[in-house]
């Protein structure tokens, strides 16, 4: 018996290396995308080359697997085990990535998904319902300044002429670098048929802050996300003379900016919310001019809607006081605005009981979020030592992201097991 226990183990330990080591090959084809050889951040901006050989990459793991692979109206890459059809369970998450990003926010989700089919396989799993790997287009917005372009187009959360308009920092339009890339954008819009095909859809994210490693544990389940607005602040003074223009006889927008700058965070921290200037935009930008204009983007997270919706009146009440002091003026448009989310409690409540894993919410916005309007979403969260994202810093422990997959795959191998129209597997 213990020969053969021994013969056992061994045999299973080395399955568990190969499995490791099918997601490290998949992992490590990835990295050098987009990757910024000075910084070691990513550059992986909607519709670049760097975004583009990321969605060749998806195609090449796909067939790889023999997965079919469709691209559907709004850009979103598919890749299928079985049939496409009702009843189907998707996983993924983008591989885009913030100007100078880290490398797992997004691909750590698509890359694990890959992984945790290749696990099911291995396991000789037979599903019974349709699987999709799936990669959302332009989950961050670093572009064209609208997050989760692919899944809000999908859901009909983002007008389609709205998107196609959408401007970089060259005036590109966003229909323009789609056409540019081969993707006709007169077909963006609300996707009834695909969104109708989904069961469920299950996305594995680094986690971007400390909860788990505050709680010494390399899994979590997502409960819920905060809301989130992005606005765009237009602050107009009068450009002039740095030299001879005494500081009285100024109209100066960059003191209402900086003013507004720090009356966000502290209103934000009273409130127990988020409030971020991360993007600046000058006029002239000249060091011996006054400013004409200042447009700064901020973005504001908070428990819940009324305290989002307090906060951004408070910061904007406090911009126009301080214009009116200043001399200038203050405009905030809204670029957008993603309400509060709370995954399908029941998919929680498998996988949190599956995995044993703890329950967590995230500040941070997803494709799950949305499509949470239409479909059950759930999603994992995988242990981030430092809780740094949206830098070069961000990281994952290679044993942490091999949990990850195998805790992904042991949530598809239940949801797989369910005959499409039975619900989840409850
Ligand atoms: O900005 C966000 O919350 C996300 O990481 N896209
Ligand atoms: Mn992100
Ligand atoms: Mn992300």
């Amino acid at each position: 018996m213990s020969a053969a226990f021994d013969r056992q183990r061994a045999f299973d330990q080395q399955r568990t290396f190969d499995q490791q080591r099918m997601f490290d090959q998949l992992w490590e084809s990835l990295l050098p995308v987009g990757r910024d050889e000075q910084t070691g951040g990513y550059r992986r901006l909607a519709w670049t080359a760097a975004d583009i050989a990321c969605r060749e990459w998806f195609v090449a793991a796909a067939e790889a697997r023999d997965l079919t692979v469709e691209t559907d109206g709004n850009a979103n890459l598919w890749a299928w085990w079985g049939e496409p059809g009702p009843g189907s369970v998707a996983v993924g998450s983008h591989l885009d990535s913030v100007p100078d990003g880290g490398a797992f926010d997004g691909p750590l989700g698509v890359v694990s998904a890959f992984a945790a089919l290749d696990v099911l396989r291995d396991r000789g799993v037979r599903p019974r319902r349709p699987l999709a790997v799936v990669a959302f287009a332009d989950e961050e917005g670093g572009r064209f300044g609208v997050a989760c372009v692919g899944s809000r187009l999908m859901t009909g959360a983002l007008d389609p002429d709205r998107a196609r308009e959408l401007a970089d920092a060259d005036g590109i339009t966003l229909a323009a670098a789609m056409a540019d890339a081969g993707h006709d954008p007169g077909r963006l819009g609300r996707d009834d048929d695909r969104l109708g095909r989904l069961a469920a859809y299950v996305e594995l994210h680094v986690e971007q802050g400390r909860g788990l490693a505050d709680l010494d544990r390399p899994v979590g389940v997502g409960t819920g996300i905060w809301p989130h607005g992005r606005y765009r602040c237009t602050f107009e003074g009068r450009a002039d003379h740095a030299g001879t223009t005494r500081l009285e006889d100024r109209a100066d927008p960059m003191l209402t900016y900086a003013e507004t700058v720090l009356a966000a965070r502290k209103r934000a921290r009273l409130a127990g919310a988020r409030a971020t200037f991360g993007r600046v935009h000058v006029e002239p930008n000249a060091t011996n001019a006054i400013p004409s204009r200042v447009v700064g983007w901020l973005d504001l997270r908070a428990a819940d809607e009324p305290g989002l919706e307090q906060l951004l009146a408070d910061v904007r009440r406090g911009a126009q006081e301080r214009a009116a002091r200043d001399g200038t003026t203050v405009e905030v448009a809204v670029e957008s605005q993603s309400p509060a989310v709370v995954f399908d409690a029941q998919l929680r409540d498998r996988m949190a009981g599956l995995l044993d894993a703890p329950t967590l919410a995230t500040q941070a916005g997803h494709d799950a979020g949305v499509l949470a309007t239409d479909v059950p979403t759930g999603m994992l969260f995988v242990r981030n030592r430092t809780g740094v994202s949206h830098s070069p810093l961000e990281h994952a422990d290679p044993a942490d992201c091999h949990a990850g997959v195998l805790a992904l795959a042991t949530v598809l191998e239940a949801e797989l097991a369910v005959v499409p129209g039975n619900g989840g597997a409850g």
